[in-house]
């Protein structure tokens, strides 16, 4: 497949097979593996598509064998040799290329390495060394091939949207600071003192304006930049696969991208999945699965039980139900926990914002619980029922505000998935998730704050209420699940000018606030705006997701740490007074405390 001329190579070391008994091949790369049998050297030689097994022999050539014997761990070498079956015995059936090995006839050292901080091989290096060397990390075929699969999705994902008539546009890096949820990062003009770009936390702006330049249908594999607090599936640059369209409504963006992730997961996987996709309200999720980015390979829904204990004995739960909060359960079904495992449990329901957790176990003769003593035999049973628990149940219940409790309880759900090992790896579940609410009132700002951002369309049947209960409209805003993870996210925007003051109304923002922060877009939207809606994957985040992979990190070539450092370059580093002065900028220590 791949050979490269002015070395000769004929094929790649991971493709050699038995198709190729008896012929001779050049082959380039690294040493991975050397076992020195005193007349016999085997070696593993690596390259990007494998590994397979040369041999040298000194009853045919003493010489070379020699040659072999100072080979080292990732020394790059050229080796022609004979490409010859192996004994039956000898297969082995882990490599793809175990049925033969090439009998080495001539070698070439083309570069010697350092013994290297760790084997390639090595599966318990720390992940600090493997980032401080993160080129060798990205040696391993694990590593490597969760990059090339990105590359595949990529070229997929590119292949789909420019024949379906989008076209690739690229948008400014260096850019205005607009709020946009996360914080910014931030770059010090040289020319314009005091002033200072943004890097875009996604394109969003932009794909709007290209809709009122009239392009129709826009695509861009774009890096975007959030300075925010990191987690297993957050990086502070990452890249989305962005689209937007004109003349679209929900619908219209949903089916272009079932057919997308067809596509590519037929393409890249070798999977058929099935469209449509399940649809779930927001509401419908949080209430059915404590989420609203729901994992379905497994099923354990969340009862909620206000009508059964609003006028129990327990204070805990009456008071939630008389606030308009929320008590709900679900059956961890044969867990067998121990009084340990559910304090456990406990701390994950605390770290939540559960203020406790109540639970009903259900043995054979007896039923244990520590709020038994608040409520009557009939409530409990009523609850076992609801339930539908059984001997060696055991039922867990969170009270509190809606949104809390529901949360606190899909952290559980998951908790106790994992430790029963109920979820299906193999399934890939897709799911979108719509009617989100459009506002979110913030307690410590003391005003309701856009839950995507301020540009989403409110749905037509609940415009009314921006003005009456702006909690209760609901966005043309949809996110795209898999496996529990949100991996997509967009809405249909506000086309129209009074739809939009409403909207910054409800928010809180003057004309004057609004102009100052998106004035270059508000302008544009006079000159006539088509309607448009778009939708934005994580394209990493997917990647993690598709290789079972419990880290973003794993999807990028040369990643970040929690602290958003890199350890390989020691980025973000000091910069030199010559380099501050240039740019008027003075560092001054941060205050402690
Ligand atoms: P949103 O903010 O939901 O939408 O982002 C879209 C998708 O990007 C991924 N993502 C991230 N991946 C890794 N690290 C991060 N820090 C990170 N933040 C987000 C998620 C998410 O679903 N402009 C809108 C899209 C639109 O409305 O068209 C946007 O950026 O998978
Ligand atoms: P207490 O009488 O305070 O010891 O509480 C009895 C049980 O109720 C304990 O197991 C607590 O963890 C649990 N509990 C306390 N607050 C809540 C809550 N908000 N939701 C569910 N259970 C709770």
């Amino acid at each position: 497949m791949l050979v490269s001329n002015s070395f000769g190579r004929t094929n790649m070391c991971g493709e050699v097979t038995a198709a190729e008994k008896g012929k001779k091949v050049v082959l380039l790369g690294w040493v991975q593996r050397r076992r020195d049998l005193g007349s016999l050297i085997f070696l593993w030689l690596r390259d990007r598509t494998g590994i397979v097994q040369v041999v040298f022999d000194s009853a045919r050539d003493e010489k070379l064998l020699n040659v072999a014997s100072d080979l080292r761990s990732e020394y790059v070498i050229k080796v022609s040799g004979n490409v010859e079956l192996r004994d039956e015995k000898n297969i082995n059936r882990d490599l793809k290329t175990g049925e033969i090995e090439v009998i080495a006839e001539e070698i070439e050292i083309l570069n010697k390495s350092e013994t290297p901080p760790f084997g390639i091989e090595d599966e318990t290096v720390s992940e600090t060394l493997r980032l401080q060397y993160r080129y060798l990390d990205l040696r391993r075929e694990k590593v490597r091939s969760t990059i090339m699969k990105k590359a595949q999705v990529a070229s997929s994902v590119r292949s789909f949207l420019d024949k379906d008539g989008f076209i690739d546009i690229e948008t400014p890096i260096l850019t205005k600071s607009t709020p946009e949820g996360a914080r910014d990062y931030l770059v010090p003009s040289r020319i314009h003192e005091s002033s200072f770009y943004a890097l875009p936390q996604s394109p969003q702006l932009f794909k709007q304006l290209l809709m009122v330049a009239g392009f129709d249908k826009y695509y861009q594999l774009a890096r975007c930049f959030r300075d925010e607090d990191l987690r297993a599936d957050r990086q502070p640059e990452f890249t989305q696969i962005d689209m937007e369209m004109s003349f679209v409504d929900m619908e219209d963006v949903i089916s272009v991208n079932e057919r997308l992730l067809k596509h590519v997961f037929r393409e890249t996987m070798d999977m058929e999945i099935e469209i449509p996709f399940r649809r779930l309200t927001f509401k419908d999720a949080m209430e059915t699965y404590g989420s609203d980015k729901p994992d379905t390979r497994f099923d354990m829904k969340i009862s909620i039980i206000n009508d059964l204990v609003e006028k129990c004995g327990f204070k805990v739960f009456t008071d939630a139900c008389e606030a308009g909060g929320t008590v709900c359960a679900i059956n961890a079904s044969q867990a067998g926990f121990s009084r340990k495992e559910i304090d456990k449990l406990a701390d994950v329901a605390k770290l939540y914002g559960a203020k406790g957790l109540a639970w009903i176990a259900i043995d054979e003769n007896e039923v244990r619980s520590p709020i038994a003593k608040f409520l009557s035999e009939e409530e409990i049973k009523s609850i076992i029922d609801k339930l539908a628990a059984k001997a060696g149940d055991i039922i867990l219940i969170v009270a509190d505000e809606w949104e809390r409790a529901l949360n606190a309880m899909g952290q559980l759900r998951l908790e106790v998935a994992r430790k029963l090992n109920l979820i299906d790896n193999d399934k890939y579940n897709f799911l979108w998730v719509v009617d989100f609410p459009l506002l979110e009132y913030n307690e410590e700002q003391g005003r309701y704050t856009a839950k995507h951002h301020p540009f989403c369309s409110p749905m037509d049947e609940d415009f009314d209420l921006l003005e009456t209960a702006p909690e209760k409209v609901r966005a043309k805003a949809y996110d795209i699940v898999l496996n529990g993870n949100e991996i997509g996210g967009g809405s249909i925007r506000i086309h129209k000018a009074e739809v939009q003051e409403k909207v910054f109304e409800a928010l809180g923002f003057t004309k004057e606030q609004a102009n100052n922060q998106f004035g270059f877009l508000l302008n544009a939207f006079k000159y006539g705006t088509p309607p448009h809606g778009g939708l934005a994957y994580g394209l990493d985040r997917m990647i993690m997701v598709m290789t079972k992979s419990d880290n973003i990190r794993d999807a990028i070539a040369f990643p970040k740490i929690k602290s958003a450092a890199c350890l390989m370059t020691d980025a973000p580093s000091l910069v030199s007074e010559a380099q501050l002065d240039e740019l008027g900028i003075a560092v001054v220590e941060k205050k402690k405390g």
